[in-house]
C-alpha cells in the first residue's frame, strides 16, 4: 500500500458473502472499515464485523462518515433466485448504485474497486473468456437485469473516466466463487448441491448437467482483490479459478465427499450459460496471483461450515 493512500475504506455490500471476508481481511491489513449494506441478503457470517455499520441502500445512500480513501463496491443482489425476485431493483442497484459510488468517490478523491462479474460475458461464444471479449448477453432474457446492470455499471466507470469525472477505479470481473459465508439457501449451485446432499436429498441438476462453470474458493478471490489494492490498474480484470468443471463433475465431487443421495434433473433455466472459464493472464502478470485451493479442499471447508450452521 502506498504511503499517500490513507486507510479509510467504505465497503458497500460488506455484510454479504464476499463482503464479510473482504471486511475482515481489510481490517486485519490495517484499514478502518465502514460498511454500507441494506441487509437484503446478509451472510450468516455478518455478525461482529470489525467495521462501522451503516444500514441503507447504495441506490440512495444515507449520510456516510466520509471522506474515504477507497470504496470497495460490492452491493448487489448476486444469486439468480434473489435477483430474479426484483429485476427492476437489481437494475437500479447496478446502475444507480454505481453512479452514487462514483459521485461520492469523485467528491472524496477516493479510489473505487468494483466487483463486476463474468456474467457480463453472457452465454459466451469463446472459451475461456479474456477481458477483451465483448460478451453475448440477451437483453430480453430474465438474467439481463443482473448482467446488463453490471454492464451499465462498468460502462459508467469507463464514461466517468473518459469525461474526466473520476479516473481511479479498478473493475474486477469475478467468476463463480464459493465457500464458508454463503447463504445456505441462496440458490447458487454449490450450496444447492451441498445442502441437498447434507439433507439426504437428490442433487438438483439443471438440464443434462453438461454446462460448465469454474469455481474459485473465497479465500483465493479475496487474496486476488487485496493484491489489486491500492488499485493503480484500471481493469477490467478477471479473477477466478480456470479449472472448468461440468455440473455432473461437480455432483461427482460432492458425492465423493458426502456420499450419493441420487440426482434429479430439472429444466434448464432460460439463458443459463453453457460454459464459463476465466482467461487469467492479466491478473497473473499484474500481481502473480493464481487460485491455489482445489475443488475438493474448498468443498470440504464449505461442508464443515454448512454442518456448523445446522
Ligand atoms: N459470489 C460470486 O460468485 C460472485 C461472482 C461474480 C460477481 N460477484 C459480485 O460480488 C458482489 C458480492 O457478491 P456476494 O456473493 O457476496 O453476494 P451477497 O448477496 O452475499 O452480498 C451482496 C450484499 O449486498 C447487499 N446489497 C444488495 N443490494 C444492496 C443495495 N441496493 N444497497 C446496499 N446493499 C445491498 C446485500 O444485503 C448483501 O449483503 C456482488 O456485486 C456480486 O455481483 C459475486
Amino acid at each position: 500500500m502506498t504511503a499517500e493512500l490513507k486507510r479509510r475504506v467504505l465497503v458497500t455490500g460488506g455484510a454479504g458473502f464476499l463482503g464479510c471476508h473482504l471486511v475482515r481481511r481489510l481490517a486485519t491489513a490495517g484499514w478502518v472499515v465502514t460498511v454500507l449494506d441494506d441487509y437484503s441478503s446478509p451472510s450468516p457470517l455478518a455478525d461482529d464485523l470489525p467495521a462501522t455499520i451503516v444500514v441503507g441502500s447504495v441506490v440512495a445512500p444515507p449520510p456516510l462518515p466520509g471522506p474515504f480513501d477507497l470504496i470497495c463496491h460490492l452491493a448487489s443482489p448476486a444469486s439468480p433466485p434473489r435477483y430474479l425476485l426484483d429485476p427492476v431493483g437489481t437494475l437500479r442497484t447496478g446502475a444507480e448504485g454505481m453512479r452514487q459510488v462514483l459521485d461520492l468517490a469523485a467528491e472524496w478523491g477516493a479510489h473505487v474497486l468494483f466487483t463486476s462479474t463474468s456474467e457480463v460475458y453472457g452465454d459466451p461464444e469463446v472459451n475461456p473468456q479474456p477481458e477483451s471479449y465483448v460478451g453475448a448477453v440477451d437483453v430480453q432474457g430474465p438474467r439481463a437485469c443482473y448482467d446488463e446492470g453490471k454492464r451499465y455499471a462498468e460502462a459508467l466507470v469507463y464514461a466517468y473516466r473518459r469525461a474526466g469525472l473520476h479516473d481511479r477505479s479498478t473493475v474486477v470481473r469475478l467468476f463463480n466463487t464459493y465457500g464458508p459465508g454463503m447463504h445456505p439457501d441462496d440458490g447458487r449451485v454449490v450450496t444447492a448441491f451441498l445442502g441437498a446432499a447434507l439433507a439426504g436429498q437428490p442433487l438438483p441438476i439443471f438440464g443434462d448437467g453438461s454446462q460448465t462453470r469454474s469455481f474459485c474458493y473465497v479465500d483465493d478471490v479475496i487474496d486476488g482483490l487485496m493484491r489489486l489494492l491500492p488499485g493503480e490498474f484500471p481493469g477490467p480484470v478477471n479473477i477466478g479459478n480456470d479449472v472448468e468443471v461440468s455440473m455432473l463433475e461437480l455432483a461427482d465431487a460432492v458425492e465423493q465427499l458426502i456420499g450419493s443421495t441420487g440426482r434429479r434433473f430439472l429444466a434448464l433455466p432460460d439463458g443459463d450459460p453453457k460454459v464459463r472459464r476465466p482467461e487469467l493472464s492479466a491478473i497473473t502478470e499484474l500481481t502473480g496471483w493464481k487460485a491455489t485451493t482445489d475443488l475438493a479442499t474448498g468443498l470440504s471447508k464449505t461442508i464443515a461450515y454448512l454442518r456448523e450452521l445446522t
